[in-house]
Protein backbone atom coordinates (compact mmCIF):
# COMPACT_ATOMS: atom_id res chain seq x y z
CA UNK A 1 0.00 0.00 0.00
CA UNK A 2 1.62 3.24 -0.56
CA UNK A 3 0.86 6.10 1.76
CA UNK A 4 0.28 10.05 1.03
CA UNK A 5 3.81 11.78 1.77
CA UNK A 6 2.22 13.70 4.13
CA UNK A 7 1.57 10.24 6.34
CA UNK A 8 4.12 9.71 8.81
CA UNK A 9 5.73 6.19 9.01
CA UNK A 10 5.79 4.05 12.52
CA UNK A 11 8.38 1.17 12.69
CA UNK A 12 7.52 -1.19 15.41
CA UNK A 13 11.07 -2.98 16.98
CA UNK A 14 9.84 -5.51 19.09
CA UNK A 15 7.08 -8.11 17.97
CA UNK A 16 5.87 -9.32 21.52
CA UNK A 17 2.60 -7.92 23.45
CA UNK A 18 3.19 -4.09 23.24
CA UNK A 19 5.07 -3.75 19.68
CA UNK A 20 1.99 -5.91 18.42
CA UNK A 21 -0.67 -4.31 20.15
CA UNK A 22 0.47 -0.99 19.62
CA UNK A 23 0.81 -1.66 15.36
CA UNK A 24 -2.85 -3.37 15.42
CA UNK A 25 -3.86 -0.27 16.86
CA UNK A 26 -2.29 2.52 14.32
CA UNK A 27 -3.64 0.03 11.54
CA UNK A 28 -7.05 -0.12 12.88
CA UNK A 29 -7.48 3.67 12.72
CA UNK A 30 -4.97 4.17 9.42
CA UNK A 31 -3.83 7.36 10.26
CA UNK A 32 0.03 6.21 9.75
CA UNK A 33 2.06 4.23 7.80
CA UNK A 34 2.81 1.61 10.09
CA UNK A 35 5.82 -1.05 8.84
CA UNK A 36 6.41 -4.05 11.63
CA UNK A 37 5.86 -5.30 14.14
CA UNK A 38 9.83 -6.60 13.93
CA UNK A 39 11.46 -9.08 15.79
CA UNK A 40 15.57 -9.45 16.48
CA UNK A 41 15.93 -10.69 13.38
CA UNK A 42 14.60 -7.94 11.36
CA UNK A 43 16.44 -5.10 14.03
CA UNK A 44 18.39 -3.23 10.70
CA UNK A 45 14.58 -3.39 8.36
CA UNK A 46 12.90 -1.95 12.25
CA UNK A 47 15.88 0.92 13.31
CA UNK A 48 17.22 1.96 10.10
CA UNK A 49 15.16 2.54 7.94
CA UNK A 50 14.33 6.43 8.66
CA UNK A 51 10.84 5.97 9.81
CA UNK A 52 9.00 9.37 10.88
CA UNK A 53 8.83 7.42 14.57
CA UNK A 54 10.73 4.19 15.72
CA UNK A 55 8.88 2.74 18.66
CA UNK A 56 10.80 0.38 20.36
CA UNK A 57 8.87 -2.06 22.31
CA UNK A 58 11.40 -4.92 23.76
CA UNK A 59 12.75 -4.60 27.70
CA UNK A 60 13.45 -2.77 30.41
CA UNK A 61 17.09 -1.63 30.98
CA UNK A 62 18.62 1.67 29.50
CA UNK A 63 21.61 -0.70 28.57
CA UNK A 64 19.38 -3.28 27.04
CA UNK A 65 18.15 -0.71 24.51
CA UNK A 66 20.37 1.95 23.96
CA UNK A 67 22.25 0.91 21.21
CA UNK A 68 18.99 0.52 19.38
CA UNK A 69 18.11 3.83 20.29
CA UNK A 70 21.15 4.89 18.45
CA UNK A 71 20.68 3.33 15.74
CA UNK A 72 17.08 4.96 15.04
CA UNK A 73 18.20 8.12 16.20
CA UNK A 74 21.40 7.86 13.33
CA UNK A 75 18.50 7.07 10.58
CA UNK A 76 16.92 10.19 11.34
CA UNK A 77 13.99 9.01 12.92
CA UNK A 78 12.24 10.12 16.21
CA UNK A 79 12.12 7.40 19.05
CA UNK A 80 9.53 6.48 21.42
CA UNK A 81 10.66 3.37 23.76
CA UNK A 82 8.89 1.53 26.39
CA UNK A 83 11.42 0.88 28.27
CA UNK A 84 11.47 1.39 32.03
CA UNK A 85 14.83 3.36 32.83
CA UNK A 86 14.50 5.53 29.41
CA UNK A 87 11.65 7.59 31.00
CA UNK A 88 14.44 9.46 33.12
CA UNK A 89 17.70 7.84 31.50
CA UNK A 90 19.85 10.59 33.34
CA UNK A 91 18.98 8.73 36.97
CA UNK A 92 20.80 5.43 35.40
CA UNK A 93 23.60 7.09 33.46
CA UNK A 94 24.17 10.44 33.21
CA UNK A 95 26.71 10.24 30.73
CA UNK A 96 25.18 7.90 28.27
CA UNK A 97 21.90 9.88 28.42
CA UNK A 98 23.90 13.46 27.60
CA UNK A 99 25.65 11.88 24.57
CA UNK A 100 22.46 9.97 23.01
CA UNK A 101 20.65 13.45 24.11
CA UNK A 102 23.27 15.02 21.99
CA UNK A 103 23.23 12.88 19.02
CA UNK A 104 19.58 13.06 19.12
CA UNK A 105 19.81 17.78 18.78
CA UNK A 106 22.26 16.86 16.31
CA UNK A 107 19.82 14.97 14.25
CA UNK A 108 17.08 16.79 15.01
CA UNK A 109 14.89 14.37 16.82
CA UNK A 110 13.14 13.52 19.73
CA UNK A 111 13.57 10.31 21.99
CA UNK A 112 11.28 10.00 24.51
CA UNK A 113 11.18 6.67 27.02
CA UNK A 114 6.67 6.29 27.68
CA UNK A 115 3.89 3.90 28.74
CA UNK A 116 1.52 4.06 31.04
CA UNK A 117 3.89 3.42 34.07
CA UNK A 118 6.21 5.05 33.98
CA UNK A 119 4.62 7.56 31.96
CA UNK A 120 1.19 8.28 33.35
CA UNK A 121 0.06 7.40 35.97
CA UNK A 122 3.04 8.06 38.51
CA UNK A 123 4.26 11.00 36.63
CA UNK A 124 2.55 12.95 34.05
CA UNK A 125 -1.46 12.36 35.37
CA UNK A 126 0.10 13.62 39.17
CA UNK A 127 1.63 16.64 37.52
CA UNK A 128 -1.96 17.67 35.77
CA UNK A 129 -2.66 17.42 39.14
CA UNK A 130 -0.45 19.02 41.05
CA UNK A 131 -0.81 21.75 39.04
CA UNK A 132 -4.32 22.80 40.70
CA UNK A 133 -3.29 21.91 44.02
CA UNK A 134 -1.45 24.29 46.62
CA UNK A 135 2.95 24.28 47.28
CA UNK A 136 2.98 22.54 49.87
CA UNK A 137 1.35 19.75 49.55
CA UNK A 138 2.82 15.90 49.30
CA UNK A 139 1.79 13.14 46.96
CA UNK A 140 0.91 9.72 47.51
CA UNK A 141 0.10 7.26 44.75
CA UNK A 142 -1.03 3.90 44.44
CA UNK A 143 -2.08 1.19 41.86
CA UNK A 144 -3.74 -1.93 42.11
CA UNK A 145 -3.11 -3.75 39.01
CA UNK A 146 -4.12 -6.89 37.40
CA UNK A 147 -0.74 -8.20 35.98
CA UNK A 148 -2.11 -11.33 34.76
CA UNK A 149 -2.02 -10.18 30.85
CA UNK A 150 1.78 -9.71 30.67
CA UNK A 151 4.15 -12.48 28.82
CA UNK A 152 5.88 -14.53 30.93
CA UNK A 153 9.75 -12.54 30.31
CA UNK A 154 7.87 -9.32 31.76
CA UNK A 155 6.65 -11.35 34.95
CA UNK A 156 9.69 -13.13 35.70
CA UNK A 157 11.03 -9.80 35.69
CA UNK A 158 8.10 -8.65 38.24
CA UNK A 159 8.88 -11.41 40.47
CA UNK A 160 6.15 -13.72 39.26
CA UNK A 161 5.84 -17.71 38.97
CA UNK A 162 8.93 -17.67 41.86
CA UNK A 163 9.63 -19.79 45.13
CA UNK A 164 10.13 -17.15 47.71
CA UNK A 165 14.15 -18.12 47.85
CA UNK A 166 13.97 -17.99 44.24
CA UNK A 167 11.98 -14.25 44.19
CA UNK A 168 14.97 -12.60 47.13
CA UNK A 169 17.87 -14.50 45.46
CA UNK A 170 16.33 -12.66 42.06
CA UNK A 171 16.15 -9.50 44.03
CA UNK A 172 19.82 -9.63 45.14
CA UNK A 173 20.93 -10.46 41.73
CA UNK A 174 18.89 -7.72 40.09
CA UNK A 175 17.05 -9.85 38.40
CA UNK A 176 13.58 -9.70 39.92
CA UNK A 177 12.45 -5.52 40.02
CA UNK A 178 9.19 -5.84 40.70
CA UNK A 179 7.35 -3.25 38.53
CA UNK A 180 10.20 -1.08 37.45
CA UNK A 181 10.58 2.79 36.74
CA UNK A 182 9.18 4.78 39.72
CA UNK A 183 12.51 6.47 40.25
CA UNK A 184 11.93 7.41 36.89
CA UNK A 185 8.35 8.77 37.65
CA UNK A 186 9.35 9.95 41.05
CA UNK A 187 12.56 12.07 39.21
CA UNK A 188 9.94 13.94 37.17
CA UNK A 189 7.52 15.22 39.58
CA UNK A 190 10.77 15.90 41.52
CA UNK A 191 11.81 17.93 39.05
CA UNK A 192 8.75 20.04 38.83
CA UNK A 193 9.39 20.45 42.71
CA UNK A 194 12.42 21.69 42.34
CA UNK A 195 14.02 18.22 43.73
CA UNK A 196 16.96 17.78 40.79
CA UNK A 197 17.78 13.74 42.70
CA UNK A 198 15.70 12.48 44.96
CA UNK A 199 16.46 10.38 47.68
CA UNK A 200 14.28 7.13 47.30
CA UNK A 201 13.77 4.18 49.69
CA UNK A 202 12.41 1.28 47.81
CA UNK A 203 10.90 -1.83 49.46
CA UNK A 204 9.38 -4.59 47.46
CA UNK A 205 7.47 -7.94 49.01
CA UNK A 206 6.25 -11.07 47.52
CA UNK A 207 2.83 -12.55 47.36
CA UNK A 208 2.51 -15.78 47.92
CA UNK A 209 -0.21 -17.58 46.34
CA UNK A 210 -1.85 -20.52 48.86
CA UNK A 211 -4.04 -22.28 46.08
CA UNK A 212 -2.44 -22.59 42.65
CA UNK A 213 -3.72 -20.21 39.91
CA UNK A 214 -4.13 -20.89 36.42
CA UNK A 215 -3.94 -17.53 34.02
CA UNK A 216 -6.57 -16.98 31.55
CA UNK A 217 -4.40 -18.52 28.81
CA UNK A 218 -3.91 -21.62 30.50
CA UNK A 219 -0.32 -20.57 32.30
CA UNK A 220 -0.46 -21.99 35.95
CA UNK A 221 1.14 -20.96 39.26
CA UNK A 222 1.52 -23.56 42.03
CA UNK A 223 0.72 -22.89 44.97
CA UNK A 224 3.59 -21.86 47.53
CA UNK A 225 4.98 -19.37 44.68
CA UNK A 226 4.92 -15.48 44.09
CA UNK A 227 1.47 -14.34 42.13
CA UNK A 228 2.08 -11.04 42.73
CA UNK A 229 4.01 -7.86 44.43
CA UNK A 230 3.25 -5.09 46.56
CA UNK A 231 6.13 -2.38 46.56
CA UNK A 232 6.65 1.34 47.64
CA UNK A 233 9.01 3.98 46.65
CA UNK A 234 9.16 6.22 49.97
CA UNK A 235 11.04 9.76 48.07
CA UNK A 236 12.33 12.10 51.22
CA UNK A 237 13.41 15.42 51.92
CA UNK A 238 14.38 16.93 54.72
CA UNK A 239 13.44 13.48 56.99
CA UNK A 240 9.67 14.17 55.25
CA UNK A 241 7.78 12.02 52.66
CA UNK A 242 7.14 14.14 49.59
CA UNK A 243 5.86 11.26 47.61
CA UNK A 244 5.12 7.97 47.90
CA UNK A 245 4.60 5.92 45.30
CA UNK A 246 3.08 2.04 46.04
CA UNK A 247 2.10 -0.61 43.71
CA UNK A 248 0.50 -3.95 43.62
CA UNK A 249 0.39 -6.26 40.97
CA UNK A 250 -1.42 -9.86 41.38
CA UNK A 251 -2.06 -12.14 38.49
CA UNK A 252 -5.31 -12.92 40.34
CA UNK A 253 -6.11 -9.84 42.51
CA UNK A 254 -9.55 -11.28 43.44
CA UNK A 255 -8.10 -14.09 45.38
CA UNK A 256 -6.25 -11.48 47.58
CA UNK A 257 -9.21 -9.08 48.42
CA UNK A 258 -7.23 -6.27 46.38
CA UNK A 259 -9.59 -3.93 44.03
CA UNK A 260 -8.31 -2.55 41.13
CA UNK A 261 -7.74 1.34 41.09
CA UNK A 262 -5.14 3.81 40.74
CA UNK A 263 -5.11 6.80 43.68
CA UNK A 264 -3.39 10.01 43.73
CA UNK A 265 -4.25 11.79 46.98
CA UNK A 266 -2.49 14.56 47.99
CA UNK A 267 -1.91 15.74 51.95
CA UNK A 268 -0.69 18.13 54.32
CA UNK A 269 0.60 16.97 57.48
CA UNK A 270 -0.57 13.61 56.91
CA UNK A 271 -3.89 14.40 56.49
CA UNK A 272 -6.08 14.19 52.97
CA UNK A 273 -6.12 17.42 50.99
CA UNK A 274 -7.81 15.92 48.10
CA UNK A 275 -8.38 12.62 46.35
CA UNK A 276 -8.70 11.33 42.78
CA UNK A 277 -9.22 7.89 42.25
CA UNK A 278 -9.52 5.86 38.48
CA UNK A 279 -11.53 3.08 39.15
CA UNK A 280 -10.80 0.49 38.21
CA UNK A 281 -7.30 1.02 37.38
CA UNK A 282 -6.05 2.12 34.19
CA UNK A 283 -5.74 -1.48 32.30
CA UNK A 284 -1.98 -2.11 31.77
CA UNK A 285 -1.70 -3.51 28.39
CA UNK A 286 -3.87 -1.84 26.52
CA UNK A 287 -3.33 1.76 28.22
CA UNK A 288 0.32 1.06 27.60
CA UNK A 289 -0.39 0.82 23.79
CA UNK A 290 -2.81 3.67 23.73
CA UNK A 291 -0.07 5.87 25.60
CA UNK A 292 2.12 4.79 23.12
CA UNK A 293 -0.12 5.31 20.07
CA UNK A 294 -1.01 8.63 21.10
CA UNK A 295 2.44 9.93 22.22
CA UNK A 296 3.15 9.19 18.00
CA UNK A 297 1.95 13.11 16.99
CA UNK A 298 3.71 15.01 20.60
CA UNK A 299 6.95 13.17 19.43
CA UNK A 300 6.51 14.02 15.99
CA UNK A 301 5.86 17.85 17.37
CA UNK A 302 8.53 18.11 19.98
CA UNK A 303 11.85 19.81 20.11
CA UNK A 304 14.43 17.88 19.22
CA UNK A 305 16.92 15.92 22.69
CA UNK A 306 16.11 13.33 24.96
CA UNK A 307 13.02 14.68 26.83
CA UNK A 308 10.30 13.27 29.77
CA UNK A 309 7.09 13.43 29.53
CA UNK A 310 6.52 16.40 31.49
CA UNK A 311 8.30 18.56 28.54
CA UNK A 312 5.11 17.65 26.18
CA UNK A 313 1.75 17.71 26.03
CA UNK A 314 -0.41 14.63 27.05
CA UNK A 315 -0.60 11.65 25.10
CA UNK A 316 -3.82 12.53 23.23
CA UNK A 317 -5.25 11.19 19.89
CA UNK A 318 -5.96 13.77 17.47
CA UNK A 319 -8.23 11.56 15.63
CA UNK A 320 -9.13 12.29 11.86
CA UNK A 321 -12.66 11.42 13.10
CA UNK A 322 -12.87 14.31 14.77
CA UNK A 323 -13.20 17.98 13.68
N1 LIG B 1 6.35 2.13 30.44
C1 LIG B 1 5.31 1.32 30.45
O1 LIG B 1 4.22 1.67 30.93
C2 LIG B 1 5.38 -0.07 29.85
C3 LIG B 1 4.18 -0.69 29.52
C4 LIG B 1 4.22 -1.96 28.95
C5 LIG B 1 5.46 -2.59 28.75
N2 LIG B 1 6.60 -1.95 29.12
C6 LIG B 1 7.89 -2.61 28.91
O2 LIG B 1 8.08 -2.78 27.51
C7 LIG B 1 8.76 -4.00 27.26
C8 LIG B 1 7.98 -4.82 26.24
O3 LIG B 1 6.74 -5.21 26.82
P1 LIG B 1 5.89 -6.44 26.23
O4 LIG B 1 4.73 -6.58 27.13
O5 LIG B 1 5.70 -6.26 24.79
O6 LIG B 1 6.91 -7.65 26.48
P2 LIG B 1 6.93 -9.06 25.72
O7 LIG B 1 5.55 -9.48 25.36
O8 LIG B 1 7.81 -9.94 26.56
O9 LIG B 1 7.67 -8.75 24.34
C9 LIG B 1 8.98 -8.29 24.26
C10 LIG B 1 9.48 -8.56 22.83
O10 LIG B 1 10.74 -7.90 22.66
C11 LIG B 1 11.74 -8.87 22.33
N3 LIG B 1 12.97 -8.51 23.04
C12 LIG B 1 13.22 -8.63 24.36
N4 LIG B 1 14.44 -8.14 24.64
C13 LIG B 1 14.97 -7.72 23.46
C14 LIG B 1 16.18 -7.12 23.10
N5 LIG B 1 17.14 -6.83 24.01
N6 LIG B 1 16.39 -6.81 21.78
C15 LIG B 1 15.44 -7.09 20.87
N7 LIG B 1 14.26 -7.66 21.15
C16 LIG B 1 14.03 -7.97 22.44
C17 LIG B 1 11.20 -10.22 22.74
O11 LIG B 1 11.73 -11.15 21.85
P3 LIG B 1 12.23 -12.58 22.35
O12 LIG B 1 10.97 -13.36 22.57
O13 LIG B 1 13.07 -13.03 21.23
O14 LIG B 1 12.99 -12.36 23.64
C18 LIG B 1 9.69 -10.03 22.54
O15 LIG B 1 9.30 -10.26 21.21
C19 LIG B 1 8.91 -4.70 28.61
O16 LIG B 1 10.19 -4.49 29.11
C20 LIG B 1 7.89 -4.02 29.50
O17 LIG B 1 8.30 -4.01 30.85
C21 LIG B 1 6.59 -0.71 29.65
Amino acid sequence: MSWPADVARVSIYGAGQLGSGVASLLRQRGEHAVDGPFGRDERERALGSGADVVLIATTTRLADVVDDIRRAVRAGSNVLVSAEETANPYLVDPALAAEVHDGAVAAGVTVLGAGLNPGLVFDALVLTVLGAAADDVDVSVSRTVDISGFGTPVLRRIGVGLTPTEFDEGVRAGEVLGHAGFPQSISIVGRARGIAVPSIEPSLAAVVTSEPLTLRDGREIAAGRTAGVDQTYRATRDGRTWYEARFRGHVDPASVGWALADVITLTRDGEVVQELTARPCFPAQSGSQHVLANSIDRVLAARPGWLNVADLPPAAWSGSAAS
